[in-house]
């Protein structure tokens, strides 16, 4: 049984939920990352005005409810921290706070005890072994907030939702222990390997897993009765329902309760951890053009599935610690480069980019496939790497490496038939390429994107002999750039919402940075440069023809001699990001002076065909942009954070008047090109 979201709702106007305001640090975001570690560990509690834990389901990334629900025993009395199961009173939620890799929610419980509830996804840019498992932290503790000692349990349960999109598909399920662990173990009966439905995988297991202390009690059944159960006993029967059955039918959940006894000043905690296991993660066409099955990257660090588990379980302590700098590290250089607000932002950004990404393959051949999540699934998207990368060349370069390996291996097996750069490499998790050359055209996008990063990861990471392996390829799309990037056909951009145009301003310039930076290559490698000079004639070129100068504040356009359009010029970033020293600082300045006359409520329109706007681009403009400027971007981004009516994992596509989905666009969610906020921290120092 199932309560509407219009039931909750109703309930919390009645005032079912607390009364006091939330806090929050550093604001109140969209949604908030609860697991979010893979494409199908992604999981977010939505928000409305507010939000508050208990009083409606978190749901996966799709908008699916996933059952997870949260509750705690007081002196006998049942209340709700999580999840929207009815008949519960709602803990008072006091506050939340977002980091990079946390979100912490505080409750008062009825004057006696503070809750505080960690759902801690860790972020590894630099171990692979552990970012590789796509496992979740949960840490509830309780300590006595009145002075008196109280009683407490701890409760929580997960539903079989988060194994299967297609609920009328059979769940199986165990709980066993393993050394001092717990775990509820579950998984479709007939599971289908490099299958989805409703974007949620159709194979792997499932584990919630807790530490076995002398409190834990277990129980399998039916969600209200399991629920019900708690509320009445404040125990669990240790009982497992033996009726495997469809997700809906009397939905099954798995629940845990630990009874800490009497809780006073001292903090008690618990920990759980939710999250499945693959052991083949992609279908991918490599070098020899043939798909085959990629394990995941966990296997090479971790002997069997429960040893993963274990492992993940017992460290805590260290992803703690590391964690904790990594938060501190985010903050701090935000905070340093361009304020508080910039740090809301980036903070937001971290966990919502490495959920779209999975780490397969082996130790010494490792991958990072990533999926286009919620635009069309795609894997790979060269131009959704493109904005992310700004992330990955501030956490770790290498990891640009294991991006652009998968879209080189698959082109250089022959399997593609075009002279420009392929879009992607088909749809998440199956990376089948094109060989009829029938992917999404964005040829001159993608090839300045592959030269671009492919530079970008060879200077940062010191890397001249990737350059070298790579080099007749680069040398094939330079020659595209060289026939399509002064006066580039009409096609699409990365913007591909706003449809095709010709002579785009914003591409063309990409093109061009883009035979500039194959010119460095050429000289990094030794090989003849055949493209310095074209770069520097197509630019002069440019200049005249991308800028209206007919006005009291100049500005390139949309497209050539569109006089009354503009746009983002957000492509001359990798000039800066590169350190080319290609674009004339007066471009720099015209665009600095330029923005702030355009700017609306939340942000500067992408360009004059919508006022829609993207946070990846805006950030890729700021980055480069004078002092105010990048203040100004900054401050509209984290205004529009705390206050959009959007309440999905937080989209890079809003109106940048009403700070709303785009009216007439498509609504995004979850997509990795946040990881472009990065932009100031990527340039090199
Ligand atoms: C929540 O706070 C309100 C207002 O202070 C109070 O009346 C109510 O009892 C509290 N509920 C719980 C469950 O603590
Ligand atoms: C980046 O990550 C790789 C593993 O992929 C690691 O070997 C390397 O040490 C990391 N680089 C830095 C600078 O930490
Ligand atoms: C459980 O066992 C592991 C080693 O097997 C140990 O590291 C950990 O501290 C133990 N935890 C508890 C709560 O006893
Ligand atoms: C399992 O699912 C596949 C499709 O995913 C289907 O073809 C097959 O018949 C199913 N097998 C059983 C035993 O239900
Ligand atoms: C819980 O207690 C209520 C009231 O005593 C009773 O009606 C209900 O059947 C009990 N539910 C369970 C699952 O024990
Ligand atoms: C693109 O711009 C060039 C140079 O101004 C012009 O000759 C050409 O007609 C334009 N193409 C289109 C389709 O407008
Ligand atoms: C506009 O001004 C820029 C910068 O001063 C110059 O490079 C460009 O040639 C001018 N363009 C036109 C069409 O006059």
């Amino acid at each position: 049984m199932r309560p509407t979201t219009i039931a909750m709702a109703a309930l919390s106007v009645l005032g079912w939920r607390g009364v006091e305001a939330v806090k929050y640090t550093p604001t109140r975001p969209p949604a908030v990352p609860l697991a979010v570690r893979s494409p199908y560990l992604n999981t977010w509690l939505q928000c409305g005005s507010d939000c508050t834990l208990a009083g409606d389901w978190p749901r996966f990334w799709t908008n699916q409810i996933q059952g997870w629900e949260g509750l705690v025993g007081v002196d006998g009395e049942v209340y709700a921290w999580l999840g929207g199961a009815p008949g519960f009173k709602a803990a008072n939620q006091t506050s939340l706070e977002y980091t990079s890799t946390k979100s912490i929610f505080t409750f008062d419980i009825a004057g006696k005890v503070t809750l505080t509830v960690t759902f801690f996804s860790p972020v590894y840019p630099d171990d692979l072994g552990r970012q590789s498992l796509q496992f979740s932290y949960i840490a509830v503790k309780a300590k006595s907030s009145d002075g008196s000692s109280h009683k407490v349990q701890i409760y929580m349960d997960v539903s079989a939702e988060f194994a299967s999109g297609d609920l009328s598909q059979v769940i199986n399920w165990e709980t066993k222990t393993s050394g001092n662990l717990t775990y509820h173990r579950f998984y479709r009966a007939n599971k289908s390997q490099f299958a989805e439905s409703g974007e949620i995988a159709s194979w792997g297991d499932w584990y919630l897993t807790t530490g076995t202390d002398s409190g834990l009690t277990y129980h399998i059944g039916q969600d209200n009765e399991v629920r019900a159960n708690f509320a009445n006993k404040t125990v669990l029967p240790n009982t497992i329902d033996s009726n495997f059955r469809a997700v809906n039918d009397n939905w099954p959940v798995f629940a845990f309760s630990h009874d800490v006894g009497s809780v006073k000043t001292d903090e008690v905690e618990r920990l759980f951890t939710l999250g499945l296991i693959q052991d083949q993660v992609i279908n991918f066409a490599g070098q020899s053009g043939q798909l085959a099955a990629v394990p995941g990257l966990w296997q090479s660090f971790y002997q069997d599935d429960i040893s993963a588990v274990v492992a993940f379980y017992n460290d805590y302590g260290h992803a703690t610690s590391v964690c904790q700098r990594l938060d501190g590290q985010i903050k701090t250089d935000s905070e340093s480069t361009a304020g508080q607000d910039y740090s809301t932002i980036t903070t937001l950004s971290v966990r919502q980019t490495f959920g779209a990404l999975q780490f397969a393959g082996t130790g010494s051949k490792p991958y990072v496939f990533l999926k286009e999540i919620s635009s069309n699934s795609d894997i790979q998207t060269v131009d959704v790497i493109f904005p992310a990368l700004p992330i990955f060349m501030y956490l770790n370069a290498t990891l640009t490496r294991y991006l652009l390996d998968p879209l080189f291996e698959n082109q250089e097996s022959g399997a593609y038939p075009n002279k420009y750069a392929e879009h992607d490499l088909g749809t998440f998790p199956v990376a089948k390429g094109y060989p009829a050359g029938n992917d999404e055209p964005m040829p001159l996008e993608e090839c300045g994107n592959m030269i671009i990063m492919s530079l970008a990861y060879a200077q940062r990471a010191g890397d001249v002999d990737y350059l070298k392996a790579h080099f007749a390829k680069l040398s094939q799309w330079a020659e595209f750039l060289v026939e399509d990037s002064l006066i580039p056909a009409n096609q699409l951009s990365t913007d591909d919402f706003a449809g095709t145009l010709a002579n785009q301003t914003n591409l063309a310039i990409k093109g061009i940075i883009g035979l500039k930076a194959m010119s460095q290559i050429a000289s990094l490698t030794k090989n003849e440069d055949k493209w310095g000079q074209t770069a520097v004639d197509y630019l002069a070129k440019w200049k005249v023809l991308a800028i209206n100068n007919d006005t009291t504040t100049p500005h390139t356009t949309l497209s050539y001699g569109d006089k009354a359009s503009h746009g983002l010029l957000y492509n001359i970033y990798a000039d800066k990001l590169l350190s080319l020293n290609f674009i004339d600082q007066e471009i720099y300045d015209m665009q600095s002076n330029f923005y702030p006359t355009v700017a609306l409520e939340y942000a500067v329109p992408l360009d004059t065909r919508h006022t829609w706007t993207k946070s990846d681009w805006q950030l890729f403009a700021a980055a480069v942009a004078s002092d105010s400027t990048k203040k100004m971007f900054i401050s509209k981004m984290a205004a529009w954070i705390g206050r959009t009516s959007t309440n999905r994992a937080m989209t890079d596509l809003y109106d940048a008047g009403s700070g709303a989905y785009p009216e007439g666009g498509p609504v995004f969610v979850a997509r990795p090109v946040v990881g472009g906020t990065f932009a100031l921290l990527a340039l090199p120092k």
